[in-house]
């Protein structure tokens, strides 16, 4: 029986999460970032990735959205990570799967550390806890993939969807208020890291572009913590998990 587990993650938490499960299902790994379009032929497929205002990161929708699979009915699941609240992100994949006659077989969503610093001072004290918890739920996670429990139905209310109009409408592509500190040393990490090639480096600037999902590596991951947003992230903490390297997340942006 072959597993595969497409992820998205931009500061580790999704990650060290479809890491946990694809080592217990002996399942591959491979990033949503590079595999959009991608025809699957798995009997098992798994998609983890963070919730973003209760719903999908843009790169999860599209992803899904381009998903083509060779079997009649495979057995899909979602982890989604979160930091407080997931809202009805489940029933979101599952009705963005029902668009290409799938269907969601399987959730759970775990619980991590918070890290969008555009809106709060991401929580890096709990982090020690709660990723051990999250651990914990990932391996529970991944017995019942391998028992193949089904708990459907997964419910998406008419709050979740007006949230998630704030991300869509208010958020995605609206980067005018990122600016960077002159502590930036042109490592190029932000442009590296960036899943949508939204920053480019050129003549010691950083140039934005428009396409951002407001995933917030490039803020979290810089090593100078000189990007900013607005005068928000000024004093705010940097959140990556602590297991991940920023090179792992590269990885799975490029
Ligand atoms: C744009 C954005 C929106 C987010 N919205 C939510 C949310 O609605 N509920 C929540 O609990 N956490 C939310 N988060 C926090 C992430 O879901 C959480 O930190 C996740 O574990 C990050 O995963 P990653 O490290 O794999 O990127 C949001 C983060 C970002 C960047
Ligand atoms: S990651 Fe930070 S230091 Fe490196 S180029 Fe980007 S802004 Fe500059
Ligand atoms: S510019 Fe930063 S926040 Fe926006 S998509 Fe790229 S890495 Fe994510």
């Amino acid at each position: 029986m072959k597993t595969v587990i497409y992820y998205f993650s931009a500061t580790g938490n999704s990650l060290k999460t479809a890491a946990i499960i694809s080592q217990k299902l002996g399942a591959e790994m491979l990033p949503m970032v590079k595999y959009k379009g991608t025809i699957c032929t798995a009997d098992k497929i798994g998609l983890v990735f963070p919730t973003y205002f209760w719903g999908v990161p843009r790169t999860v929708g599209e992803f899904i959205d381009k998903l083509r699979v060779s079997r009649d009915s495979p057995y899909i699941f979602a982890v989604p990570t979160y930091g407080e609240l997931h809202g009805g992100v489940l029933g979101q994949v599952d009705r963005l799967l029902a668009k290409k006659d799938l269907k969601l077989d399987y959730g759970r969503e775990i619980k991590a550390v918070a890290n969008f610093v555009e809106e709060y001072n991401p929580r890096i004290h709990l982090a020690g806890k709660r990723l051990k918890e999250a651990a914990r739920l990932a391996e529970l996670a991944a017995s019942e993939i391998a028992a193949g429990i089904s708990n459907s139905p997964f419910r998406y209310s008419a709050a979740d969807k007006l949230f998630y109009k704030i991300y869509t409408d208010i958020k995605v592509n609206h980067d005018q208020e990122f600016h960077v500190d002159d502590t930036c040393i042109q490592c190029g990490i932000c442009q590296n890291i960036c899943p949508n090639h939204n920053i480019i480096l050129k003549n010691g600037a950083l140039e934005f572009q428009h396409q951002c999902e407001h995933c917030v590596a490039c803020i979290n991951c810089c090593p100078q913590k000189a990007i900013q947003w607005k005068s928000a992230t000024q004093k705010r903490n940097r959140y990556k998990h602590p297991d991940v390297t920023v090179r792992e997340i590269i990885s799975g942006m490029q």
